[in-house]
């Protein structure tokens, strides 16, 4: 009896205690979630990878905790598939109930995933995907990956500065390839050079057939775009096509030459002009932390750019958090990460408050060997770049 009212009281009193204290302790320790859907397996199982490793990166270094609150990582694996990234992100919003969706390694997949940011309010932080519209599907959608035109405007004015006047390009055929593709042609032929456009397919590509016609051109160059984890493959049937010998030379935005793989491509890859926004040979003390740290963790697999994509965009989701005093609620989230600028390991960044892109420098780099590894090496900066589509409808 005793007991019963000693335990009813208690009861009482921490409900008082709650009650006393609103949305103080009790709530404040509620986790926040962030649900991270990524392609875990299939062929861009590299991009799920390197975000995922990124993420606990983050975490592990800046605490499980941010503005009072715990942080709790659910990882989905959508397996490169719109219809699952759609559904897992359903699932993570209504049933694990996440403040943030995040994630994303393919254009179609963010592209799924985005009317249910908008329905349920969640902000969706792009952290792979570089189509330039993807930011136009859900007021709720912030990027920390960049955009294909962002990364290409500065490798043709490179091309067309550099003697180059004939260039083939060769783009996956979907949202960023057509993007490369439409930034390269309008600014190269701008500058006077001429263009010939190639796609090929998405899944399951054979580039032998396009890079017979590319020998057959006899271009000054040849532009490629291929989504991160297929660079090596694209590389293979660039040497057997006998292309690294004839002379025409290979550009492109970096996902070719993607640091996860390009230590393995051997000398064919050599000299490749690219132009991106994040080399895991960028020469700062933050990046020389962040890749040392990065490797430690993850049996020394090099980051690449997807790998700052996700790091980035927890480095957001914190900040924001601090920014609202731990509350979770989605616009608040949204209006703080509008604006925030910090230094990341691949330079100075912001986010543009008008569009939710983010603003970064654009380096051009070539591959040449340093300490018997292959890296993209950077020679020249671009500072602040915008994505430079949206840019142009103002
Ligand atoms: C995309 O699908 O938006 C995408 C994927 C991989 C890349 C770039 C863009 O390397």
């Amino acid at each position: 009896m005793l007991n019963r009212r000693a335990a009813l009281l208690a009861a009482a009193a921490a409900m008082t205690a709650t009650i006393a204290w609103g949305p103080g302790p009790a709530a404040a320790a509620d986790p926040v979630k962030i649900g991270l859907i990524l392609p875990m397996s299939g062929p861009f199982a590299s991009t799920g990878r390197q975000i995922e490793a990124a993420a606990r990166l983050y975490i592990q270094q800046h605490g499980a905790e941010v503005a009072g609150r715990p942080v709790e990582l659910i990882v989905r694996d959508d397996t490169g598939t719109a219809d699952l990234t759609k559904r897992l992100a359903q699932e993570l919003v209504v049933n694990d109930r996440v403040a943030v969706l995040a994630g994303f390694g393919l254009t179609p997949l963010a592209l799924s995933a985005a009317p249910i940011a908008t329905q349920a309010k969640v902000p969706q932080v792009v952290m792979a995907a570089a189509t330039a519209t993807i930011t136009e599907a859900s007021p709720f959608i912030v990027r920390t990956s960049f955009t294909l035109p962002q990364a290409t405007v500065p490798m043709a004015q490179w091309a067309a500065g550099n003697g180059m006047k004939k260039v083939v390009t060769l783009v996956s055929d979907y949202g960023p390839g057509i993007d490369a593709e439409k930034a390269f042609t309008d600014e190269f032929t701008a500058a006077g050079g001429t263009v010939d456009n190639l796609r090929v397919p998405l899944r399951n590509p054979d580039f032998s057939p396009f890079l017979q016609r590319v020998a057959d051109a006899g271009p000054d160059a040849l532009f490629v775009f291929v989504p991160s984890g297929v660079g090596a493959q694209f590389m293979k049937q660039f040497t057997e096509r006998g292309l690294a010998r004839s002379g025409i030379r290979l550009i492109g935005p970096g996902d070719v030459t993607d640091d996860d793989l390009l230590n393995d491509m051997g000398d064919v890859a050599l000299d490749v002009v690219t132009s991106q926004h994040y080399s895991a040979a960028h020469d700062s003390p933050g990046n020389k932390s962040f890749v040392e740290a990065f490797k430690a963790a993850n049996r020394g697999m090099r980051p690449n750019f997807m790998a700052v994509g996700g790091y980035d965009g927890m480095h957001l989701i914190y900040e924001a958090l601090k920014t609202t005093g731990g509350a979770s609620d989605g616009p608040a989230l949204v209006e703080a990460m509008k604006g925030m600028a910090w230094e990341s390991p691949r330079g100075p960044v912001s986010i543009d408050p008008e569009t939710r892109d983010i603003v970064q420098n654009i380096y051009i780099r070539k591959v040449e060997r340093v300490n018997g590894e292959l890296y993209n090496v950077e020679f020249e900066t671009i500072p602040a770049v915008k994505d430079p589509v949206k840019a142009a409808k103002k």
